[in-house]
């Protein structure tokens, strides 16, 4: 039996892979226009990184890490998400001494979570995501939440509805957890054996329990913003009123609390909001990490980002009907008949494509008729047609599919003949 890909994963083929490649490009685009630079970190990282840095108590961590020890001993894990390489980084590479703060990057790669997998959960999947590093200022939180939104709209995009929340600083977050003990404690034991877990080591991922959700203390629970302090509010409000200058709508839904450890302040998500989207509708999410950089050994940073998959960007895209602005043809398509015409065929497509011009030929053996089929499949352009009787005279035959118009030109123009053709069509 053949064997099959794991579950959890895709093969990303061509016809497909097009869509990928613009969105990847659009991402760039963007992060340019804001200023953030590319910053590629290892697949693989030491476990710590993400005990420490995800948390210990979250489910990436807990159940959907890839973990698994090299020959030497030590344990490695192939990264569940960005944000903690990247702040490992900029701890490694010393970034907080670069003069030029905050310091803003941007990563797009595969991420390994072990999920059940369904519609927009995979495996490995690919996540384009930022990170501002070193800013306390609550313009660069709309500023990483604008730059999403943008990104979005200039793929088409207009289903959104952007969710934020504040998980206030530590003192506020302290204030809440101990509100958030006093509420399950007395009801713990009709809770999963992770929330029982939890409620002492870290309440809050109480909230986000997928087999509890629906329990009756659930809506009850105290909210953050309830417990969130003069600075803290201070803070929120400056965030919200930013995106209101920047025009964008959102919502504050109290309940929203990400699944990672490392938020404080700022937490956001973008959902879709497409009829049929199916039951995940989560985009994209971030936050602000103030901690992390030094809970990972760092000096005091502030930090805000976010994540998308492409996945499910892609799925979004679909649903929302969005044509990909890209087409799927060459410009010219050589057609040779005869052993002299074929040889000579070859240096033909070699200059064809030193001239800048998409060209393919057959490799097959086939006759005309089927030459002419394959030029169609790719939708061809133009061909070059030319047998060894051509040859002789110096000459061949253009074709321009679409009208069937044809023209002799001499061998040695053909190649400027298509050029001007094609810059022509510009
Ligand atoms: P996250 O919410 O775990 O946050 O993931 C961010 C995004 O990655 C999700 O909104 C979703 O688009 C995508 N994603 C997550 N898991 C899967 C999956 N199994 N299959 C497909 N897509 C998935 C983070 O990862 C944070 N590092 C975001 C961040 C950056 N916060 C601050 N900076």
């Amino acid at each position: 039996m053949a064997i099959q890909i794991p579950r959890g994963t895709q093969d990303i083929l061509p016809g497909t892979v097009e869509k990928w490649q613009y969105i990847e490009a659009k991402a760039k685009e963007i992060c340019e226009l804001y200023n953030y630079k590319e910053i590629r970190t290892p697949i693989f990282e030491s476990t710590e990184l993400f005990l420490r840095g995800v948390g210990d108590t979250t489910d990436v961590v807990q159940k959907e890490m890839y973990t698994f020890e090299d020959r030497g001993g030590r344990s490695l894990t192939l990264r569940p998400e960005g944000t903690a390489s990247v702040a490992r980084s900029y701890v490694n590479n010393k970034m907080f001494g670069s003069p030029t703060q905050p310091t803003k990057l941007y990563y797009i790669g595969q991420m390994f979570r072990y999920e059940r997998p369904q519609a927009g959960r995979f495996r490995q999947f690919v996540q384009f995501g930022i990170e501002a590093l070193g800013s306390n200022d609550p313009s660069i939180d709309a500023e990483v939440i604008a730059l999403a939104v943008e990104l979005y709209k200039s793929l088409g995009l207009n289903n959104l509805k952007v969710v934020i929340n504040s998980l206030g600083d530590k003192e506020s977050r302290q204030a809440h957890r101990d509100a958030l003990i006093n509420h399950f404690q007395p009801r713990i034991n009709e809770f999963c054996g992770d929330c029982q877990g939890r409620l002492e080591k870290n309440p809050l991922r109480i909230l986000d329990c997928k087999k509890d959700r629906d329990h009756e203390l659930m809506a009850t629970a105290p909210s953050i913003l309830d417990y969130l302090n003069e600075e803290s509010k201070v803070y929120f409000d400056k965030v919200v009123a930013y995106l209101s200058t920047l025009g964008i709508q959102y919502e504050i839904d109290p309940n929203l609390v990400r699944g990672l450890d490392y938020y404080y302040h700022t937490a956001f998500e973008i959902m879709s909001t497409s009829e049929g989207f199916g039951a995940i509708t989560t985009l994209c999410g971030g936050g602000r990490y103030n901690g992390l950089v030094q809970e990972i050994g760092g000096p005091e940073t502030p930090g805000i980002g976010f994540a998308l998959s492409i996945e499910r960007l892609i799925s979004a895209m679909e649903a929302e009907n969005v044509k990909f602005p890209f087409e799927d043809s060459i410009d010219c398509y050589v057609v040779a008949l005869g052993d002299k015409a074929k040889e000579t065929a070859v240096k033909l497509l070699f200059d064809l494509r030193k001239a800048g011009i998409v060209a393919e030929k057959d490799y097959q053996d086939k006759k005309m008729k089927a030459q002419f089929k394959a030029a169609d499949r790719l939708q061809a352009k133009y061909t070059i047609v030319f047998g060894d009787d051509e040859l002789e005279k110096g000459v061949v035959s253009i074709k321009e599919m679409e009208t069937g118009e044809q023209q002799e030109v001499a061998f040695e123009d053909a190649v400027a003949f298509i050029t001007a053709k094609k810059s022509g069509e510009r």
